[in-house]
């Protein structure tokens, strides 16, 4: 295996497909409703065609690049994706190892199966928290607290989940997190009302706010004084609402297309997002990203950084630990490959008019 192993993430997610049963390949793979979005956050990237430019002195490639101050050796990250150990039994805790072992920053999702303290405590590195707001605001601002105290330096607050999108797959196969609940990290909190073994969905109706509204990004402000992200921003409206509303980043986000069937995949709409926000804030990008061209096409069309979730959880179904590093290493040394061939040195040199995108050749 150690001589074979996969060369691209497509390999990886054949390797999870064998490795995992079908509930929780379906669960980890499957998106809302006719999982347009789903294809189309994958097949728009290969919509976007690339423009090298050649004869330049490409023997340094510099993929670095920050973010809230923070340095990064490349700008791929680890998205938050809830349940880890449905793809392997250590969870969340290999996910880090893995992500730190590469230097790259992580966000930890709310619904972890490990504890926040125990992934913080299994190695340094820089990392974000994702929160949902629980209709419970108590629970959440104990999440906060949580994740402040155990040194993570910012929160993700997602937004595109008043209520979980439809994903028939995860109905047709009655999902479940394996053992518990999937949210380990949240049942010692006092009075949480879970359900054991709940669907998912049944879950979040539960628990999650569909109240949620501008004004909580100000309460979550008022709570923290770690940056927050919004994730889940699709139109220029929104981002620069979110701008207003003193979010020190935005994230363009169709949750991997398990939400809203036939919002628009991400990609199509980054550069919307990046104009309305005219540089107040980092703008990131998630969804669909397997190859390091998807990570220089997100760069060229403005994002700070991307991230990277069903790629990630594929390495860890596959091999564990050393799978999801492997994912983590591949798509940068991708990207760098990409970068030289493309004459860009730096992340820098990564502009605008090193893609052509649908609307450039309609012009
Ligand atoms: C997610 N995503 C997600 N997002 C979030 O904010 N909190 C969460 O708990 C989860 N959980 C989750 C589980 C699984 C299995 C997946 C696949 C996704 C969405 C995630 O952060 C990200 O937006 C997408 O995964 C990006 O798309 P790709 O990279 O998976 O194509």
């Amino acid at each position: 295996m150690e001589n074979n192993l996969p060369v691209n993430v497509r390999e990886y997610q054949e390797l999870a497909k064998k490795a995992l049963s079908k509930m929780h390949y379906d669960y980890i793979n499957g998106g809302a409703e006719d999982e347009h979005t789903l294809r189309d956050n994958i097949a728009a990237y290969g919509r976007i065609l690339l423009r090298p430019r050649v004869l330049v002195d490409v023997s340094n490639i510099d993929m670095s690049t920050s973010l809230l101050g923070y340095n990064m050796p490349s700008p791929i990250i680890v998205a938050p994706t809830g349940s880890h150990k449905v793809a392997n039994p250590e969870g969340e805790v290999a996910t880090a190892k893995a992500a730190a072992s590469c230097n790259s920053l992580m966000v930890l999702s709310f619904s972890s199966n490990c504890r926040i303290e125990e992934v913080a405590a299994s190695c340094d590195a820089i990392r974000f928290y994702q929160l949902y707001v629980f209709k419970k605001r108590a629970v959440s601002a104990t999440l906060v607290r949580r994740a402040e105290s155990s040194g993570f330096k910012a929160i993700v607050l997602t937004v595109d989940n008043p209520m979980l999108g439809r994903r028939e797959r995860d109905i047709r196969n009655k999902m479940v997190a394996p053992d518990k609940p999937n949210l380990e990290g949240l049942i010692s909190l006092e009075n949480l009302d879970t359900t054991d073994g709940s669907q998912l969905a049944k879950y979040v109706r539960d628990t999650m706010d569909p109240s949620l509204s501008w004004k909580d990004v100000e309460w979550l402000k008022s709570i923290t004084s770690l940056p927050i992200l919004v994730k889940g921003i699709l139109t220029a409206e929104d981002a620069r609402k979110a701008v207003e509303a003193g979010a020190a980043g935005v994230i363009v986000s169709n949750h991997g297309g398990r939400q809203l069937d036939y919002a628009p995949a991400t990609i199509s709409v980054l550069e919307e997002v990046v104009k309305a926000v005219a540089g107040a804030v980092p703008v990131l990008v998630d969804g669909g990203i397997q190859r390091g061209t998807d990570v220089l096409k997100a760069l060229a069309l403005g994002a700070r950084a991307v991230m990277v979730g069903r790629p990630v959880m594929y390495g860890l179904a596959a091999r564990g630990e050393a799978g999801a590093k492997h994912v983590i290493e591949m798509l940068n040394r991708e990207l760098e490959l990409a970068m030289t061939l493309c004459g860009c040195r730096s992340v820098a040199e990564i502009t605008r008019d090193r893609v052509q995108t649908e609307g450039d050749r309609m012009r």
